[in-house]
């Protein structure tokens, strides 16, 4: 479908790995309420990370409600061998799909895979990966992911280090290629990672972990909106 076409500038994305699952289809449609059309959707295999957290099948029961309000997917592999999964990724109903490319030996094939299933691809850096490399492994990807957390679980503190990370990654990217941050995104950094050069900003604790989801979610908007680079 292509980057463009779905998500705005500058879009916050909830992440449904904080979310009530037991809810999840309220906690989508509440955000949808609120103006939220991109999803982020966190599958971790417990080998890339210790965690094991949820996947196609999940992706696969929300996928229907999700894009009949007009919404996306987008996928963020925390797990080896991402390639292996993304044909269950695309059947599930992703819309895109981000690998991490400490997990990957191959990264244009791995983008020409993504893009031969009709998913669109993005590439992920560990706050420990030189921003170097994800730049040279992201050609041909719509986005770059750079980690602010090391990736495992929602909850824990920016590291303030991202911000610099993201303006390195944000000058030497192409335009058109997107920037995403993800790990402590709340309405006190919310600001610096846009300022400092993001477009796509991931928030699941600050966002489902409060009274009122949809409320903190259209917060965070707003702090992101008032923002340029
Ligand atoms: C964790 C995931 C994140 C997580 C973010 O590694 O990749 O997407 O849900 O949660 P917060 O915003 O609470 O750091
Ligand atoms: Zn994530």
């Amino acid at each position: 479908m292509g980057w463009d076409a779905w998500a705005r500038r500058t879009e916050v994305e909830p992440s449904l790995y904080a979310a009530d699952l037991s809810r999840l289809g309220a906690e989508i449609e509440a955000l949808v309420g609120a103006g939220a059309r991109v999803f982020h959707f966190d599958v971790g295999d417990g080998r890339f990370i210790p965690e094991i957290t949820i996947g196609p099948v999940v992706l696969a029961s929300i996928s229907p409600l999700v894009h009949g309000f007009g919404a996306v997917l987008d996928c963020h592999l925390m797990v080896a061998e991402p390639e292996r999964h993304f044909e269950a990724v695309a059947r599930a109903g992703g819309d895109s799909v981000t690998f991490h490319v400490e997990a990957c030996d191959d990264p244009p094939r791995a983008i020409a895979h993504a893009r031969s299933l009709g998913l669109d691809v993005g590439v992920s850096c560990k706050p420990e990966t030189r921003v170097e490399d994800a730049v040279a492994a992201a050609v041909g990807a719509d986005l770059v992911l750079c980690m602010s957390i090391e990736p495992g679980y929602s909850g824990q503190e920016f590291q303030p280090e991202a911000f610099e990370r993201i303006a390195r990654l944000r000058d030497s990217l192409p335009a058109e290629v997107r920037v995403q941050v993800d790990g402590g995104v709340n309405v006190e950094t919310i600001a610096g990672a846009r300022a400092a050069g993001a477009d796509l900003l991931v928030a699941g604790s600050a966002v489902f972990w409060r009274d009122d989801p949809a409320a903190a979610y259209r917060d965070l908007v707003e702090r992101a909106r008032g923002v340029e680079p």
